[in-house]
């Protein structure tokens, strides 16, 4: 005989549930996870006429938002009022690694409320560069190219490309993904390695050791690859023509 009482408390819960509900959502930027500085901007919509937020590092349970205020380094704001319908947006100016797994979370009410919830993950630094190509211009200028395919692209700032000769070392700074090398001289043996950069300059793995021997008539005729070792190749170019 209580059966349905049962059930009917439990469909009034559910409506309370949904009704205090709410939907937090990564406007910007439009991908994750997130490279470190980036800049973050979440949306929530609740249909209540009331919106919380829960913000990590904040003391009290849920944060009331109806006006801009600033919460743990979290601007938040109302940016739109359509009748119970509330849009709140949270900003975070320069996301830090410090956040990596923390959770943002709102909710049309403060008590019995779901929340919805979005989990900060910060890109972890740079992986090594694949895929280099050495592609002679003319007799002194050689350009090299390379990919970076995995972890996430946006967060690469720039790439090192650090050249030694018999004598001296020199580096370079590449924002694409090749560099062109000038004033190359005949018979000296060359080696470098590119390390990817990223928005707060961690570094990449260095990119295996390339070495070569720059020897080549104009115009070139014949590239030749020797592979050293697994991370060490020496190319030389046939210069009986
Ligand atoms: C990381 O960002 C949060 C929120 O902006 C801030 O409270 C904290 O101090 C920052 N941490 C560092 C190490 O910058
Ligand atoms: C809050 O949002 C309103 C409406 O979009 C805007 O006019 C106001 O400048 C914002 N305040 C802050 C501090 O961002
Ligand atoms: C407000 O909400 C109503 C009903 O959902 C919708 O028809 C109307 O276009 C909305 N107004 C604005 C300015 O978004
Ligand atoms: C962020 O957290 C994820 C999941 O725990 C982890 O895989 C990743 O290495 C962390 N990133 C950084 C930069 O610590
Ligand atoms: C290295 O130094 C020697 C002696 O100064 C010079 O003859 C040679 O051209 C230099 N090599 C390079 C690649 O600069
Ligand atoms: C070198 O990189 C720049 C910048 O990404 C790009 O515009 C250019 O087309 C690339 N050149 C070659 C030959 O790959
Ligand atoms: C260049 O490297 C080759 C092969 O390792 C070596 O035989 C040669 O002596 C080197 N030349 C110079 C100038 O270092
Ligand atoms: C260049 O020479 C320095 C000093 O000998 C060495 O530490 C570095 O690994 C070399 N870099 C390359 C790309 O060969
Ligand atoms: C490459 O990135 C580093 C770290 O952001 C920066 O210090 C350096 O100036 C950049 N170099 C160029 C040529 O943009
Ligand atoms: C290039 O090298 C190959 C193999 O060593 C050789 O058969 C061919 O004749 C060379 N071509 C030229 C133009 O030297």
């Amino acid at each position: 005989m209580a059966t349905p009482c049962v059930l009917w408390c439990l469909v009034l819960v559910d409506l309370i549930l949904l009704s205090s509900g709410a939907e937090l959502v990564q406007t910007s930027p439009s991908y994750t996870p997130l490279c470190p500085g980036d800049r973050l901007v979440l949306t929530c919509t609740t249909t209540t006429g009331s919106t919380f937020w829960r913000i990590p590092g904040q003391s009290n349970e849920a944060e009331p938002v109806s006006g801009p205020k600033v919460v743990e380094g979290l601007m938040l704001n109302v940016t739109s009022i359509n009748g119970s319908t509330i849009t709140t947006t949270g900003i975070y100016q320069s996301i830090n690694v410090s956040l990596n797994g923390s959770e943002v979370a709102c909710a049309g009410a403060s008590i019995i409320a779901v929340y919805a919830t979005v989990t900060i993950t910060i890109a972890d630094p740079p992986v090594a560069v694949t895929d280099i190509n050495i592609n002679p211009i003319d007799d002194s200028s050689i350009l090299i190219t390379w990919l970076y395919q995995q972890n996430i692209i946006q967060c690469i700032v720039n790439y090192t490309v650090m050249i030694n000769d018999s004598n001296v070392s020199s580096q370079y700074s590449s924002i694409g993904n090749n560099i062109t090398l000038t004033s190359l001289i005949v018979g000296t043996n060359y080696s470098f390695i590119i390390i990817p950069i990223d928005t707060i300059g961690r570094e990449g793995p260095p990119s295996s050791l390339i070495q070569y021997i720059w020897n080549v008539p104009a115009p070139v005729v014949n590239i030749s690859w020797y592979q050293v070792s697994s991370d060490s190749v020496t190319i030389w170019w046939n210069n009986t023509e």
